[in-house]
């Protein structure tokens, strides 16, 4: 039997050395090479792959997909019907998006973008010292990563807040959930991290509505997926300066196309979806884990729940 491994090219001899240095015995069919259909017993995949395709394989026991989001899962047709799905939960990925967060919440906080501009003028001149205790921070998500972004502004001494979709107990975080909650948290938040799913129900919730419910100057963070949110709602808010500036890794459509205004905009900070990339050594174990799991019959971990979205 053997596993389906289907990713950008620049990976996919990484990841196929990942899967053997956990289980030499494996047997790794690169996709499109995926011989005999029958003997394809999981497929191991990103977003570029076709869901469709997969039903081509008759024994597959095993989906995983190798990141963070599943929303490219829910999509239609979705994966073959009666296939368990897994996706990634990794130290590793987890640390890269707590690193890119704290990147951008530390570049707004302490002014980094009115400092380049004053360098690009030759102009020496001290701003106002900001403070720490004062900057809110709101986070929209507090699962695998917004959880521990939350921890790490904790440990810089930040007010976190986190928006969830039921209510939920985050230590030293203030917690808010439901509608009420959310335009509860925004009249507070200094600096809006999104690091939900993407799910119908989180789809577009950066608009113009909820934009316009952060206090003037506050500052935007997207990290989760470029649905979230409404890309012109937001160039709107930066222009008339009720918002003073962006940090996006995610955009609708990707890549972003080269004469979106995004990409030229001053208050912008426009990064190529890559805040937080997977390690395939890092990530291999538990998809083996999983892989073994699923040829014993016993229960598969960091399954994907479908009704709930992510
Ligand atoms: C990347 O965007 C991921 O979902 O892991």
């Amino acid at each position: 039997m053997a596993v389906l491994l289907s990713t950008k090219a620049a990976t996919m001899q990484d990841w196929r050395e990942a899967l053997l240095a956990v289980d030499p015995t494996l047997e790794i069919r690169l996709f499109p090479d995926a011989g005999n259909p029958e003997e394809i017993e999981a497929a191991v995949c990103w977003t570029q792959h076709d869901m469709a395709e997969l039903r081509r394989y008759p024994n597959l026991k095993l989906l995983v997909s190798m990141g963070a989001g599943v929303d490219h899962l829910l999509r239609q047709p979705g994966p073959p019907p009666g296939v368990p799905v897994a996706r990634l939960k990794d130290a590793r990925l987890t640390q890269g998006m707590t690193e890119w967060v704290l990147l951008n919440v530390l570049r707004f906080h302490r002014q980094d973008l009115e400092y380049r501009e004053q360098q690009a003028a030759r102009l020496w001149n001290e701003l106002p010292a900001p403070d720490t205790h004062q900057r809110r921070i709101g986070i929209l998500g507090l699962g695998e990563l917004g959880g521990a972004a939350a921890k790490a502004l904790l440990a810089l001494d930040f007010p976190v807040m986190g928006w969830t979709r039921s209510p939920r107990e985050t230590p030293g975080v203030r917690g808010f959930h439901g509608p009420a909650g959310l335009e509860a948290m925004l009249r507070e938040t200094d600096i809006l991290v999104c690091l939900l799913p993407l799910t119908p129900d989180t789809r577009g919730v950066i608009n113009a509505r909820t934009l316009g419910l952060l206090p003037r100057g506050a500052f935007v963070i997207n990290a989760a997926r470029g649905g979230h949110l409404v890309a012109d709602d937001l160039l709107a808010a930066l222009d008339s300066g009720h918002i003073a500036a962006a940090a996006l890794d995610v955009f609708e459509p990707e890549p972003l196309p080269a004469d979106h205004p995004f990409w030229g905009h001053p208050r912008v900070l426009v990064w190529p979806h890559a805040a937080s990339i997977t390690i395939p050594s890092s990530a291999a174990p538990q998809v083996v884990e999983n892989l073994h799991r699923a040829r014993a019959g016993r229960p598969l971990i960091n399954l994907v729940d479908f009704s709930a979205g992510y």
